[in-house]
C-alpha cells in the first residue's frame, strides 16, 4: 500500500450507529476524533431556512411527521432530532447538541467557532423542486460567514455537492470560486463521467462506492481527466481497501474513527 492519505469526511456528522445524524453533537465529536471534514445535507423549510436533514420527511430522524418543506423553522425547532437513535444516551439529562435541529447557519457558526481546520461539504437536496432558491440561500449563508470567496489562510473551506448538474451550474454562476462535487450513483447518460468529464466546472467527482466497485476504470478515468475523487459511503474494510488502492482524494464515511484508525496504522 502507498503513502497516500485521503481526506476523511464525516458523513451526516459521522455518528453512524453511535450518534444521531446531522446533530451538532455528532459533528463536534467527529472534529474531536480528527476528521478533515464534515458532510451535511441541506433542505429548505417552508419559510426559506436551510436545515440539515437528509430525508424529505421528518419521520425517520425526529419525533415529527410530514415533509420538511411544509414546516417553518420554528415548528422544526420544537422537535427532537436525537431520541429516535439507538445510540442516544437515555439515562442522561436531555442533551441539546444531540436533539436540537441543526441549521446550516448553526453548523457554520460551530465550525468557525471550533478554531480548527475544517473542510465542509454541503450537499443540496432536490434543487429542482425549489427553483434556484436552495443554491441562492446556500451562497447567502456562505457570504454571511465570509466563506463564499475562499481565502488560502482561512481554516474553513466549503465545497458544494449535488447529484443535480443544475445545482452545480447555479453555484458556479453565483459563487464561481466555490469548488463543486458532482455526485453520481449511476453513471448518467450523455455526461461522459465514465471518461472523467464533469459538468459545469465541477472540480471533484463523487461516485458512490458501489459504482467504484462495479467500474474499476472509473477512478483512473476521473484522475486522468485532472479531477479529484471523493467516494461515499465507505464503511467497511473491503470498501476502504478498494478506495485506498485507487488512491482517492476523499473518503466520506459514517465511521470516521474506523477509517482514521486504519489510516493511522498504515
Ligand atoms: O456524500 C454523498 C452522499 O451523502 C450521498 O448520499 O443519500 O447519503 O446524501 P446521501
Ligand atoms: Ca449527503
Amino acid at each position: 500500500m502507498s503513502e497516500h492519505r485521503p481526506l476523511v469526511f464525516a458523513h451526516r456528522g459521522g455518528g453512524g450507529d453511535e450518534l444521531p445524524e446531522h446533530t451538532l453533537g455528532a459533528y463536534l465529536q467527529a472534529l474531536e476524533d480528527g476528521v478533515d471534514g464534515l458532510e451535511c445535507d441541506v433542505r429548505l423549510t417552508r419559510d426559506g431556512h436551510l436545515v440539515c436533514v437528509h430525508d424529505r420527511r421528518l419521520d425517520r430522524t425526529s419525533n415529527g411527521r410530514g415533509r420538511v418543506s411544509t414546516k417553518t423553522l420554528a415548528e422544526l425547532d420544537s422537535l427532537d432530532f436525537g431520541s429516535w437513535h439507538p445510540g442516544y444516551p437515555v439515562d442522561e439529562e436531555p442533551l441539546p447538541d444531540l436533539t436540537r435541529l441543526l441549521t446550516l447557519d448553526r453548523l457554520l457558526e460551530a465550525v468557525r467557532g471550533s478554531g480548527r481546520q475544517v473542510r465542509l461539504l454541503i450537499e443540496t437536496k432536490h434543487p429542482s423542486r425549489y427553483g434556484a432558491e436552495v443554491e441562492r440561500r446556500v451562497v447567502r449563508a456562505l457570504r454571511r460567514h465570509g466563506l463564499a470567496e475562499p481565502r488560502p489562510d482561512d481554516p474553513v473551506r466549503v465545497t458544494v455537492m449535488s447529484f443535480a448538474a443544475l445545482a452545480l451550474r447555479r453555484i458556479r454562476a453565483q459563487a464561481p470560486a466555490i469548488p463543486t462535487v458532482y455526485l453520481v450513483e449511476i453513471l448518467p447518460p450523455g455526461v461522459g463521467v465514465s471518461r472523467g468529464r464533469l459538468p459545469f466546472g465541477a472540480r471533484i467527482a463523487g461516485p458512490g462506492v458501489a459504482l467504484v466497485r462495479s467500474r474499476p476504470g472509473l477512478i483512473p478515468a476521473i484522475r486522468a481527466a485532472g479531477h479529484e475523487a471523493y467516494v461515499w459511503t465507505v464503511n467497511d474494510e473491503a470498501d476502504l481497501d478498494l478506495v485506498l488502492k485507487h488512491e482517492v482524494d476523499g473518503v466520506i464515511t459514517d465511521r470516521p474513527r474506523f477509517v482514521l484508525d486504519r489510516l493511522a496504522k498504515m
